[in-house]
This record gives structure tokens, C-alpha cells and sequence, in this order.
């Protein structure tokens, strides 16, 4: 057995793993936005004001073709970050080994700033059922967490970032609150937090408490990145879409998020009804001022160097 494939080895049947390392909290890397097929002409042709893009992994993890081309064009220019969508940790079933395997691949070859995925299971008995599902918050499932979370981190050889989904239903057998279960995660496995601004608002709607609770209830220094999203409001209940822009509720609870975790990589979430580049630009400069208006005299990132050949 090769020394690779005795890590995933142990990745997989891992019970108990070491703790993680404290790491340096990566970068403040300013405002960005999520990576598009249908903008890659845009983004290269032009130069958008955007500080950063942040990828869904998946959709490069393969040998080769155009959408590897653009990343590898795009990251030229900006810093990346990986966003995963198929990671599972909460699951009980075996991590994927292949999946990690491929997820460290493109992280070789993309070097993002940061690696991220939900605090969710997507499927068991080897089904992906595409959809981010909850959990209940209990000590057991912290457990089983907190030692995933460190064999995939040991496997990867980095702290990763988990993000807050949003949620429909709650496990009447839970033992703490969601934001109670995020603040042991990162303290035990040393990950870091990816904070959806949108779903903490989306889930206390539908759950019927005060989003400000959630924000308070998270430590002020783990929270590595924002998601900012628009979602489909019912009336008697809200469905996370992204495919709207961000609602003033949800720009209002930002400006409470940013004024207890200070200055944190913040990027605008669409996944449909995909508007074009400059509409979504817009989104990532409101975003901007709110941060500029809100924090008096926090350093924006350098501008980024113009590597076009
Ligand atoms: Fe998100």
C-alpha cells in the first residue's frame, strides 16, 4: 500500500483522529462572487470589479475540457476558493475516498485560498441525492462530525470551512441549538465557518427565532467567509433558491453579521435565473459599501496584479 493510499485508507475507517492544528486564519480577501459558465467570456474580456471568485469543486473535478481551461484562466487573475457541494460529512455512510482523492487534485492544481463545504449529508447506501439535508443537533452526531471533519483535514492536509444550510424541519431529539453545534465544530476540529447570511436567515423564518440569536451565538473569530443569496419567500414559510438578489432583510442582518465578525471574504451566491455579469457585480459592491459604511477604516485588500499576458 502506497503512502496516498494509506491516508484515504485512514480518512475512511478513521473513529478517533488526532485534533486539528490551530492554523493562521486565512486572509480577508474583499468581495467576490460566485464563478458562472455563463460569465467566463465576461470575466476575461473584461475586468470586473471583483476581488475573488469562489468555484463549485465538482464542477471541475474531471481530466480535462473547457471548464478546467477557464479555471486555470481565471485563477491567473483572482484568488479562488473551492466550494463543495457533495462532501457529506454529516453522513453516516463511509467518506468517499474517491471523492477526496479528486478534491485534492483540483486543490493542487487550483491552489485556492480555502476549501469549503456544508455541515449536511447529501446521501447513504452510495445515492447522492443532491440536496443539502440536515441534521439533528445532538452530542452523538457532534461526535461523529467532529472526527470526520479531522480525517478529511488530515487527508487534505488543511482546515477546511463548513457552511450553515438552510433548513425546513428540526430533529425534536436535538440536545443544543445550530449555532451551538457550529461553535463546538470549530472549536474541536479546528475548522473553519463559511456563514450564510441567507440561510440563518432563511431557517430562523421558518423555524420562528431571531437570526440575531444565531449571530451572537457564533464566535467572532472562526468565520473564514459570507454567502450572500436570494431566496423565494411563501409567506408561511421560505425556500433558499438563489435565484434572486439579496433582499433587504437579509442585506440588514449582513451589516449585524459584519459588525460582530468584522471584515470577512464576503460573496454573492446565484445558482439561477442567472442575471447578467454586471447585475451581480452590483450585488458584490453593495456589499462593499455596507462593509466600508459599516466598518470605518478596515483594510481592503490589495488590488490585484493585471497577470494578463
Ligand atoms: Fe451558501
Amino acid at each position: 500500500m502506497t503512502e496516498a493510499q494509506a491516508r484515504t485508507e485512514a480518512c475512511t475507517t478513521s473513529k478517533v483522529a488526532a485534533p486539528a492544528p490551530r492554523v493562521e486564519k486565512p486572509e480577508f480577501l474583499g468581495f467576490g462572487l460566485g464563478l458562472r459558465a455563463q460569465h467566463y467570456s465576461e470575466i476575461l474580456e473584461g475586468d470586473p470589479s471583483v476581488d475573488w471568485f469562489e468555484v463549485i469543486s465538482e464542477n471541475y473535478m474531471v481530466p480535462g475540457g473547457k471548464p478546467l481551461h477557464m479555471l486555470d484562466r481565471i485563477r491567473a487573475r483572482y484568488p479562488i476558493v473551492m466550494h463543495g457541494v457533495s462532501m457529506s460529512i454529516a453522513s453516516t455512510a463511509p467518506l468517499d475516498r474517491d471523492y477526496l482523492v479528486a478534491l485534492k487534485r483540483l486543490a493542487d492544481r487550483a491552489e485556492p485560498r480555502w476549501i469549503s463545504d456544508h455541515l449536511c449529508w447529501t446521501g447513504v447506501h452510495g445515492k447522492n441525492l443532491h440536496d443539502l439535508l440536515p441534521i439533528p443537533y445532538t452530542r452523538e452526531a457532534l461526535n461523529h462530525v467532529v472526527d470526520r471533519v479531522q480525517a478529511v483535514q488530515d487527508f487534505l492536509g488543511r482546515a477546511i470551512a463548513l457552511e450553515n444550510v438552510s433548513t425546513y424541519v428540526q430533529f425534536a431529539c436535538s440536545e443544543m441549538t445550530e449555532w451551538e453545534f457550529l461553535s463546538e465544530l470549530t472549536r474541536r476540529s479546528g475548522c473553519w465557518l463559511l456563514f450564510d447570511v441567507n440561510n440563518v436567515y432563511v431557517s430562523a423564518f421558518n423555524h420562528g427565532y431571531d437570526p440575531r440569536t444565531f449571530i451572537e451565538g457564533i464566535p467572532k473569530d472562526r468565520v473564514v467567509q459570507f454567502h450572500m443569496a436570494g431566496h423565494s419567500h411563501m409567506e408561511t414559510h421560505i425556500i433558499d433558491t438563489h435565484d434572486h438578489a439579496v433582499c433587504p432583510e437579509v442585506w440588514a442582518l449582513y451589516e449585524t453579521a459584519i459588525c460582530r465578525f468584522g471584515p470577512v471574504s464576503t460573496m454573492i451566491e446565484r445558482d439561477d435565473n442567472i442575471p447578467p455579469l454586471a447585475e451581480l457585480v452590483e450585488e458584490v459592491n453593495m456589499a462593499r459599501d455596507i462593509a466600508a459604511r459599516t466598518l470605518h477604516g478596515f483594510d481592503q485588500p490589495s488590488p490585484k496584479p493585471d497577470l494578463r499576458p
